[in-house]
Formats: structure tokens, C-alpha cells, sequence
């Protein structure tokens, strides 16, 4: 009897320890990431590396353009602004709004400075002077390196409006506004390729708002005028911004995808996240979420191309045209006048904003344009005062993609833990969610000429994460350049001549003809590994 018992107790013990031992063996193994440079997504466009610039607080006034300060140059430009603007490769930048362009008449914004009309600004409760309006937009633009985008008054402007602009901005001469053009100063056309039909025409909040068929119908008529003046432009559709939880997105884009699918190249939707009840594991599945809804306007775009006559035209294509983190400065005062949507970012930002670049990196094949919501003091990567400048956390990792992530996209399979959220708002004027599955390396791969740019956030608040990286064809080879953006803690912000959160570049990886190398994703950080893979 004591010897069956001794036998029970120590085949239990066995067991036990077989258990003990095969859980260790499991949460020891590496976490893995597959790369197939044969499975291949589509070419990631260099417009996902897109900026926006709006009359509001302190975006144009103070932020890229200040007169008479000593950190400007004769044209007014700031020029430490302006250099770290550069840091950014912009590739595209939307002007000049947003919600302040659905009552602005771009007329009041060209000729003599001082001839030009002040007027009440009503999207943002601020008077504009007007003294920088189209033609110093488009000078900057060239001096950042950056292709100008426009977006028309859909609002309170006429569709003859928007037509009188492309001809001022395209037509090379001839007709009156063509010769306007040339009688202040600019004898050649600017050629702006990319105009929005409007802004957030979804949102109550807009002035001149509209429903659905009421939109398209107006849209229509802008395009037709717009493109018999400059029959090259693309235009981009006012797709869906109002994702609160009383309202229906998916029924908007479905009825102006399907009113303008002869029409126009892309749609646009926004997209504003928050850490709104300060948890952090929710707020990082929020990348998830811009995710979902990119599948879902993917859909209806392949259901309506099915039946667009769009001739050898590519098909339509998603802008995330404003995305961005957004929830502090959105309540009172912080929302009017000069100092509107000052909000100052931590790295926890920076990571959720590393997760939205990797969305868009996923779903390179539709995703073929996106900008971030703006450019300078407002909810944006680059903050002035009348004397200095610093970078904020989330410029870091936008900085690394827009020198870096270029190429074919391709279709990496993730094996890492994951969790699961609670049922959360993802922002301030947001729906509410609940993610499953969430794996705590959020990963892109893209690979250019031989070379490989891997990005991951590791989402793990506390835990590093050992990972195996496999390449399934060609091998790795030579030096992998190794950057982290990463900070003392998830609420690590910058400031004035203080930079807590920054890139860094750790120490590279050697590869010798290998198929598989592993590198340990810290805490809280986002990483990109930079280096060839041979055939
Ligand atoms: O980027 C700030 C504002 O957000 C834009 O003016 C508007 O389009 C959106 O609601």
C-alpha cells in the first residue's frame, strides 16, 4: 500500500514536473517573426509619408511661418522649423484645411499681403489675416521637399469656386485667373496634382455639412469643372470622420463610394485616437482599430470598382488623409483661438503612432496616401515657442518610416503572446471597441532592392521579447543597422531643451549567411532592424 502510494506520489510529482517544465520550455521559447520576401502585399507609396498644414492655432502663424521673428528668414519662414520639418521627408502636405477650408475663399489668400482681407475664422474662433495663403503654401512646399495637396471648399464655397482655383494654380495662361496667377508673380503653373473635395463633409460640426447624396452630388459637379480645367488631377472624396457612436460611417462611405466611383482616385477617412481612460494595453490596440476600418472601406471599394466605368484609370485608393493622437487638447479653451490642440506628447504616443505607420505598411496595396494631423504646435510632431523648438515624441518614429520603410510590403507572420482588451472609447468623439488577440509585437517588413526594413513595437509594457526573425527565402547578410525609439518610462514626454524619448541607435547585428537571427525587443519601445537578405 505504501509503496503504490509513494509510486502515485511520485508518478503526480512527475507529471507535476513535466508540466512545470513544459510551461517554462513554452514561455522560454522565442517569440517568431517569418519573412517570405515572396509574399508580397503591394508597394508602399511614398504619400503615406504625407503631412497637413491648417490655418489653426498655431499651425501656419508662429509655427512654419512667423514675420518679424528673429528665427525667420525675409520670407518670414521659420527656419529651425523648417529643418526639422526636413527631418521628415514629407512627402505630400495637405492644405489649408480641414475644417477651417469649408469657409475659405482662397482669393482672400493671394496678391499684395497688405491688400489682402482679414476675416472671422469660424472653424477655430480666430481672425485670419490672410497673409499667408496659396502662393507662400506652395513656395514652402518646395522648400521642405514636399508635393502640395489641396483641398477645396466644399462648404460654403461654389463648385465654380473650386474650378476658378485649379485654374489659377494649373492653367498656364489665357484665362483670367491663369493671368491672376501670372500678374503676382508666378509666370508658370504650380501644377497641383492632388485635390480634396472637401473636408469631414460627414461631421455636424462642419460648416456647410451635408448628408450623403447631397455630398456626392455636389462633389460630382466640382470634379467635372475641376477636371475639364486640369484633366490630370487626382481627387480625393470626404470619406467618413464621424465614427461617434450614434452615427453610421460604413453608410456614408458606401453611398459617396458608389455616388463618385467614376470619378475620383481616392477616399479619405480621419481617424483621432486617446488614452481616454488612461489604460495603457487598450490604447495600444488602437492601431487594430485603423486597421479594421481600412478592411472594411477596402470592401466596399472592391464592391463598387466591380462596376465603376473608370476605363484604364487605377482603381480607388485609401487616404488616411488626418490620423493622429488627439484627446487632451479637445475639450474648453484648448479647442479656439491661437493656442488650439496644443497637445504635447508621451512615448506611449509614439508607440500607438509606430502602430498606425505599421497599419498602413500592412495594407500598402489600398492604403496609397496618409497624413498626419499637423505639421507644427498643433497635434503635431514639432512644438515652437517665439524663441525655441523641440521635437516631440511621436516625430521619432515618423521620422525613421519616412527615411526608411520604402518598397514592397510584405506578409510577415507573427508568433508572440497577446492579450486581450477590455471594451473601450478609442478617443474622445470615438465608437467604442474591444480587441482579442492582441499581439504584443505589432510588426511591418519592407524590402527594397535587397534590402530589408523590419518595424516592431513591442507592446509589452514591462516584459522584453526575445525573437527569432526567419527569413524563409534568401538568407540574412552582413550588418543589420539596428535604431529604438524608447524612453524612461510610457509617460516620457520632451520639452524644451529636453529630449527624453529619441531614436538611438543600438548596436547592429551580424549576419553570415543565415536564415534566422534573434534580437531582444526591449520594453516599451519601437525598433527597426535595417539590413540585406540574398537570394
Ligand atoms: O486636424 C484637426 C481637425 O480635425 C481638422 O480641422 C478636421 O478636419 C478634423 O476634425
Amino acid at each position: 500500500m505504501k509503496f503504490v502510494n509513494t509510486r502515485k506520489s511520485l508518478l503526480i510529482a512527475a507529471i507535476a514536473i513535466t508540466c512545470l517544465l513544459g510551461m517554462e520550455t513554452l514561455s522560454a521559447q522565442n517569440a517568431r517573426i517569418k519573412i517570405d520576401i515572396e509574399r508580397q502585399i503591394g508597394e508602399v507609396d511614398k504619400n503615406i509619408y504625407g503631412n497637413f498644414v491648417e490655418h489653426l492655432g498655431r499651425c501656419v502663424y508662429g509655427g512654419i511661418y512667423d514675420e518679424g521673428s528673429e528665427l525667420s528668414d525675409k520670407d518670414g519662414i521659420r527656419l529651425d522649423v523648417l529643418e526639422a520639418v526636413k527631418g521628415l521627408n514629407v512627402s505630400l502636405t495637405r492644405y489649408p484645411g480641414g475644417n477651417f477650408v469649408s469657409n475659405y475663399h482662397w482669393l482672400d489668400g493671394v496678391g499684395p499681403k497688405d491688400e489682402r482681407p482679414p476675416r472671422m475664422e469660424l472653424a477655430w474662433a480666430r481672425l485670419e489675416s490672410n497673409r499667408f495663403g496659396t502662393n507662400e503654401f506652395i513656395e514652402y512646399a518646395r522648400r521642405m521637399g514636399t508635393e502640395p495637396y489641396f483641398s477645396v471648399n466644399m462648404g460654403t464655397g461654389t463648385i465654380e469656386e473650386a474650378q476658378n482655383w485649379v485654374e489659377y494654380c494649373n492653367v498656364a495662361e489665357g484665362p483670367y485667373y491663369a493671368e491672376l496667377r501670372k500678374k503676382h508673380g508666378y509666370p508658370e503653373p504650380h501644377n497641383i496634382k492632388y485635390w480634396s473635395l472637401g473636408n469631414e463633409m460627414d461631421g455636424f460640426w462642419q460648416m456647410g455639412h451635408m448628408n450623403a447624396e447631397d455630398y456626392s452630388k455636389k462633389a460630382r459637379e466640382a470634379a467635372k469643372l475641376m477636371k475639364l480645367t486640369s484633366p490630370d488631377i487626382k481627387l480625393i472624396a470626404a470619406g467618413a470622420s464621424n465614427y461617434r457612436p450614434d452615427s453610421d460611417p460604413n453608410e456614408w462611405n458606401a453611398t459617396i463610394l458608389h455616388e463618385l466611383r467614376d470619378v475620383v482616385d481616392y477616399i479619405a477617412v480621419h481617424m483621432y485616437v486617446g488614452n481616454v481612460a488612461d489604460n495603457y494595453y487598450n490604447y495600444l490596440s488602437t492601431p487594430l482599430v485603423l486597421e479594421d476600418r481600412t478592411q472594411i472601406v477596402k470592401g466596399m471599394i472592391l464592391r463598387e470598382m466591380a462596376y465603376a466605368q473608370r476605363g484604364n484609370k487605377d482603381p480607388i485608393y485609401i487616404a488616411w488623409d488626418e490620423y493622429n493622437i488627439w484627446y487632451r487638447a479637445r475639450v474648453g479653451e484648448s479647442m479656439t483661438g491661437t493656442r488650439a490642440l496644443e497637445e504635447r506628447y508621451n512615448l506611449e504616443d509614439a508607440l500607438v503612432i509606430s502602430g498606425f505607420l505599421n497599419a498602413f505598411i500592412r495594407n500598402a496595396d489600398v492604403v496609397k496616401m496618409a497624413n498626419m494631423a499637423q505639421l507644427v504646435n498643433v497635434i503635431a510632431p514639432i512644438f515652437t515657442s517665439e524663441t525655441d523648438m523641440f521635437k516631440q515624441t511621436i516625430y521619432y518614429p515618423l521620422a525613421l518610416f519616412a527615411n526608411n520603410a520604402f518598397g514592397t510590403s510584405l506578409d510577415v507572420a507573427v508568433d508572440c503572446e497577446t492579450y486581450d482588451t477590455e471594451e473601450f472609447f478609442i478617443g474622445l468623439a470615438e465608437s467604442k471597441t474591444k480587441q482579442e488577440n492582441v499581439p504584443f509585437l505589432d510588426v511591418s517588413a519592407t524590402y527594397n532592392k535587397g534590402e530589408l526594413v523590419l518595424c516592431v513595437v513591442n507592446r509589452n509594457k514591462d516584459k522584453a521579447i526575445t525573437t527569432d526573425i526567419i527569413s524563409q527565402e534568401g538568407l540574412f547578410n552582413g550588418e543589420f543597422t539596428v535604431y529604438e525609439v524608447n524612453g524612461p518610462n510610457i509617460k516620457a514626454k520632451n520639452d524644451f531643451g529636453k529630449t527624453t524619448v529619441k531614436t538611438e541607435q543600438k548596436s547592429s547585428i551580424k549576419a553570415k549567411n543565415t536564415d534566422t537571427i534573434t534580437y531582444t525587443f526591449a520594453p516599451h519601445s519601437f525598433t527597426m532592424i535595417k539590413g540585406k537578405i540574398k537570394k
